[in-house]
């Protein structure tokens, strides 16, 4: 029967242990000097031998004769722990009996002396799930426990335990492991099982694992499930680093600010039933990487990936600042958190990377700050005269958008007299009435297109002869109204809300009439065009 690498190379004395020495050589000198305590606690993040140093505790503990400490698993006691026919090691998985009926039923048992051994050993795993009333129910054993009866705790929040569990046990804190003896066991590990095993291979398995030796051994075992050769692009493969094309896309289109085809990507993904929260942590970890590469000499250290990768990542990171790179982290972190409440997750999602294509949306100091910066950088440049203002006002007459041009969808009236168009009348407000019925259209674009309705936030709108004029204080908006659908999607939910149809315009705000009809300005503006 084929046993997973990982449980078939469980070290079996404490001596096999990697990367503990801290906490073997302690466990073996108290078994050695037979001052074993009567309750451990092992905590440490996942993998690290919490599990592996119990049973070897537990056993070298029972052993009839010890070697230095460590069990002889020859002597008959060893081999009945092994084999399961001795049963008074006894492993309780606390996520699965978490309640203080578990713990009383413990308590009951750990009267009885056991028969083959010296020691009941109770190794409770996840201790941190048990309930409180199993909490208190522990406490009392652990206060006084029988002289028969050791216990050890293992647990990877050790934050989540009470203090009077703490206080009543021998604390040890497993490590991480280290990328070196990690790859060394693993080296180890392949030569025995006959595996041939890169180096290059063995590093790439060793920093994907992350310190936990279980997930190194269970990579090594995937790929050789593979094939015998294990080199860089088979780890690359089988741990799924490969194939992250569209990261990488999806960054350089954010770098360009190009929303519609980031859009596009998020789709696609989202059509090939990517999980859009795990997507969020990808690009997170993608923009960690650039990170890393904008601020560390010698990145590949703290980066998990491919030399062929790596090559890739600085490329793009050379395209793009760290102050955008930090910027994008935080979007996509606030992102993380609202995609876990969320009841549409993909819009949520859309909504996020408009913001990294579009910095100026998100409202924080980064945005800001970009924005401080690009004008500073247009004031060095002598780019910013008061004539500039010239652009501005050619942008905000009204927009005969694309969709104007599909007439099929919605059928629109003839124009108005060139004198009727907003941009001449813009001079006379009383024209303009406030439209009363914006709201509901912002609900039924709710519906039917979430981004724009992201964009629209603030708004309202007016009504101008056959315009209906929007004002909405976003500076994207413009831009964005006259991409893809979304100009049509506001007149047919006009139609639907007035039963009339409008053609769209940009309302144009009383601060940029009273700017533009500054004398000062006026001014400014005929000295700059001298
Ligand atoms: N320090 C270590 N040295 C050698 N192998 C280890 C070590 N830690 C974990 N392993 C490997 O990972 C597997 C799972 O380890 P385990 O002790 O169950 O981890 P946990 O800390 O999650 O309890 C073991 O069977 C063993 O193969
Ligand atoms: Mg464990
Ligand atoms: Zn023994």
């Amino acid at each position: 029967m084929y046993r997973v690498l990982y449980r078939k190379w469980r070290p079996q004395t404490f001596a096999d242990v990697v990367g503990q020495e801290h906490i073997t050589s302690t466990l073996a000198h108290e078994v050695e000097s037979g001052k074993v305590s009567h309750a451990y606690l092992f905590t440490g993040s996942r993998g690290t031998g919490k599990t592996t140093c119990a049973k070897i505790l537990a056993k070298a503990a029972n052993c009839l004769n010890p070697v230095d400490g460590n069990p002889c698993n020859e002597c008959s006691v060893c081999k009945g722990l092994d084999d399961g026919t001795i049963l008074d090691v006894i492993e309780i998985d606390a996520a699965s009996n978490n309640g203080v009926d578990n713990i009383r039923d413990l308590r009951e048992e750990a009267n009885y002396t056991p028969v083959h051994t010296k020691y009941r050993v109770y190794i409770i795993d996840e201790v941190h799930m048990l309930s409180i009333g199993a909490f208190n129910a522990l406490l009392k054993t652990l206060e006084e426990p029988p002289a028969h009866v050791k216990f050890i705790l293992a647990t990877t929040e050790v934050h989540k335990l009470p203090a009077t569990i703490l206080s009543r046990c021998q604390r040890f804190d497993f490590h991480r492991i280290t990328p070196e003896n990690i790859s060394s066991r693993l080296r180890y590990v392949a030569e025995c099982e006959n595996i041939e095993l890169e180096d290059d291979a063995a590093i790439l398995i060793s920093r994907i694992a992350d310190g936990a030796m279980r997930d190194a051994l269970s990579i090594l075992d995937r790929c050789s499930g593979i094939t015998n050769h294990v080199t860089t692009d088979v780890v690359s493969n089988a741990a799924g680093l490969a194939g992250k094309d569209y990261l990488f896309d999806l960054v350089e289109n954010i770098n360009n600010n190009n929303p519609a085809e980031v859009l596009s990507i998020v789709a696609k993904l989202h059509n090939d039933s990517c999980d859009m929260e795990r997507l969020c942590t990808e690009l997170i970890n993608h923009y960690r990487n650039l990170m890393i590469i904008k601020t560390v000499k010698n990145p590949q250290k703290l980066i998990v990936c491919t030399d062929l990768d790596l090559e890739l990542y600085k490329k793009q990171a050379d395209k793009t600042t760290l102050f955008k790179i930090l910027s994008c982290i935080t979007t996509l972190e606030e992102c993380a958190a609202m995609l876990k409440s969320s009841s549409n997750k993909r819009t949520q999602m859309e909504m996020s990377v408009i913001k990294l294509c579009i910095p100026d949306m998100s409202g924080d100091n980064t945005a800001i700050l970009a924005r401080i910066e690009r004008l500073e950088n247009m004031l060095k440049g002598g780019k910013i005269t008061v004539g500039a203002k010239q652009e501005n006002t050619e942008k905000e007459k009204p927009v005969e958008t694309k969709a104007e041009e599909k007439k099929e969808e919605i059928p629109l009236p003839p124009p108005p007299p060139e004198t009727e168009s907003p941009a001449a009348a813009d001079t006379s407000t009383d024209t303009d009435t406030l439209f009363t019925g914006w709201g509901e259209v912002l609900e039924k674009l709710n519906v039917t297109d979430k981004p724009l309705l992201g964009i629209l936030g603030t708004s309202s709108a007016y009504i101008r002869g056959d315009f209906l004029l929007i004002k909405c204080d976003n500076p994207v908006f413009s831009q964005f109204i006259r991409q893809g659908s979304h100009a049509n999607a506001i007149k047919i939910a006009v139609y639907e809300v007035t039963g009339k149809k409008f053609r769209l315009g940009i309302y144009k705000s009383e601060e940029s009439k009273a700017i533009k009809n500054d004398p000062l300005a006026d001014l400014v503006s005929k000295i700059n065009n001298l």
